[in-house]
């Protein structure tokens, strides 16, 4: 099948991630410092994770560096994912684990999560930590999310049809989905919460990379300098290191194992704007249109492509 997906408060999560996510939701203990980036998978996880750890650091590691760690380490070993509590042991043995690459002053985590299942201690509390909710439009998502599942095990030999994982999609079946209940969640989290929970676009950072990459930094808190905005400066050093051509090119990501033993290069297929319509028929793409119209209506959260 497409995964195997058990429903938990609400929601689609794999079956085997269920005891992490329970542990991550009893165990975790944020701190004000802490920095949490949220997306749905195939949303552009690793592009938000490469560009903030890079932004985050600039001083200790400057993206020009040619010792920079993201010319040698995956982006999903340098933040990791929060719900995979119980393979990283406990996150002081993350932090033994990648102590060299993360400042204990600015920890960096990564969640599928949606955000109703975080902990209080995450969402609620007056020294929560800030998010950075990264969404992607649905047809696109559906899209690489499909060609992730056929890089993955038996699919390669045997890939699962568009049709099925069209189903299974529009019905909400899918990892940390239903997907407009995910976006939806955050979204309104952003609107109530603005100076906690930002909420970013692939396709808009896509277009303005360099306009959305500033208002990151101003939220993170950790503004550009005008110097570091100059042509040539540090935003462009940062766009640079984090592009699509350069970070599919390493040969970390070409040829390395993420934690979760995935070959890293699954990750970087096309990386742009609109593929959907190289493989959706008009009727796939108007269901897919038609179901998140319905879901987000009144929401004020429109899709870009
Ligand atoms: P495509 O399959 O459409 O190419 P995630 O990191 O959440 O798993 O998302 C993977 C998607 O983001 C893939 O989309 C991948 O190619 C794209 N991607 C990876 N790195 C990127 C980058 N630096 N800039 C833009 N898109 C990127």
């Amino acid at each position: 099948g497409l995964a195997d997906l058990c429903q938990y408060q609400g929601f689609w999560c794999a079956s085997d991630r269920l005891g992490s996510i329970v542990t991550f939701q009893k165990e975790f203990k944020p701190l004000e410092t802490d920095l949490i980036l949220a997306t749905l998978p195939k949303s552009g996880t690793i592009w938000l994770k490469s560009m903030v750890y890079a932004t985050v650091n600039r001083v200790r590691f400057p993206p020009a560096s040619e010792k920079h760690p993201l010319l040698t380490t995956s982006a999903h070993d340098l933040v990791p994912f929060l719900e995979y509590y119980l393979e990283y042991g406990t996150y002081n043995s993350f932090s033994n684990f990648n102590a060299n690459f993360q400042s204990p002053k600015s920890r960096l985590f990564s969640t599928h999560v949606p955000y109703a299942l975080l902990p209080e201690s995450v969402k609620n509390a007056t020294n929560s930590p800030k998010i950075v909710y990264l969404c992607r439009n649905p047809k696109d998502n559906f899209v690489s999310l499909w060609h992730f599942f056929n890089k993955r095990g038996s699919n390669i030999t045997n890939p699962l049809p568009l049709e099925k994982v069209l189903e299974l999609y529009c019905r909400g079946e899918s990892w940390y989905g239903p997907l407009w209940d995910n976006m939806l969640g955050y979204w309104k989290a952003s609107l109530e919460t603005p100076s906690k929970v930002l909420f970013l676009k692939y396709e808009e950072l896509k277009k303005e990379p360099k306009f959305h990459l500033k208002r990151l930094a101003e939220f993170l808190g950790c503004p550009f300098s005008l110097e570091e905005e100059e042509n040539g400066g540090t935003i462009d050093e940062i766009l640079r290191l984090s592009s699509f051509e350069f970070m599919k090119n390493l040969d970390v990501n070409k040829n390395g194992i993420t934690p979760l033993k995935f070959r890293s290069n699954i990750y970087f297929r096309k990386g742009e704007v609109g593929d959907w319509k190289n493989h959706l028929t008009a009727s796939m793409a108007e269901r897919i249109d038609r179901v998140f119209e319905e879901k987000m209506h009144g929401s004020g959260l429109l899709f870009d492509a």
